[in-house]
């Protein structure tokens, strides 16, 4: 059966390996070269372990192996999710959907103040798609510069907890 619970820095290592794979496999298509390798070296077991220690960090674990993870931040109203992927090879099994749904319990629960939960997606059609029907909305459009003078589009998006 998949648990939902909190990282352990023992799990950075599976981590960074779903995260590469997604990087290599899916994000390579719509990113150039270089914006790749940018978030390959952000991705490495070392610097996921620090980051997500800092913040709050949720794994999928199914049969001893990890096969997905939601990082977030809660702030006074407001919670940012900076990270949600799920293993290559066990995308649309609804595990983004549980990490999700847990992540929300754990904000009501813990924070109850939060009203609003924000995230910036790319331009992945799939992902935007899990995000609308995870209930968030399109507010906006954002350019953000990475190394080499490259300007990317990204989508913010939020959803209002009752
Ligand atoms: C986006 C992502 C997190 C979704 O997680 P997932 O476990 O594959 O999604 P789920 O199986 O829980 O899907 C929940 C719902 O979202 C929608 N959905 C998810 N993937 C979809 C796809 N490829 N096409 C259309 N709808 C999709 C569906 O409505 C789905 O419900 P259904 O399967 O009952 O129809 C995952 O596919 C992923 O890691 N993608 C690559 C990395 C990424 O883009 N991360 C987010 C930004 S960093």
């Amino acid at each position: 059966m998949l648990k939902i619970r909190r990282f352990r820095p023992a799990d950075a290592e599976e981590c960074s390996r779903i995260e590469r794979e997604i990087q290599r496999r899916l994000f390579s298509r719509i990113y150039p070269k270089k914006v790749t390798a940018h978030f390959l070296r952000g991705s490495s077991p070392r610097r996921m372990k620090k980051k997500f220690l800092r913040r709050i960090t949720f794994v999928a674990e199914q049969d001893g192996n990890i096969r997905g993870f939601l990082v977030m931040i809660a702030k006074k109203r407001v919670a940012k999710i900076s990270s949600l992927f799920v293993r290559f090879d066990q995308r649309r099994t609804g595990i983004g959907r549980k990490l999700m749904d847990f992540a929300v319990s754990f904000l009501r629960k813990n924070f109850p103040k939060v009203r609003k939960v924000w995230l910036r997606s790319s331009l992945l059609q799939p992902t935007i798609t899990f995000y609308k029907a995870m209930g968030f909305n399109k507010i906006a459009r954002k350019t953000i510069s990475f190394p080499g003078k490259i300007r990317l589009v990204f989508i913010l998006m939020e959803k209002n907890l009752p």
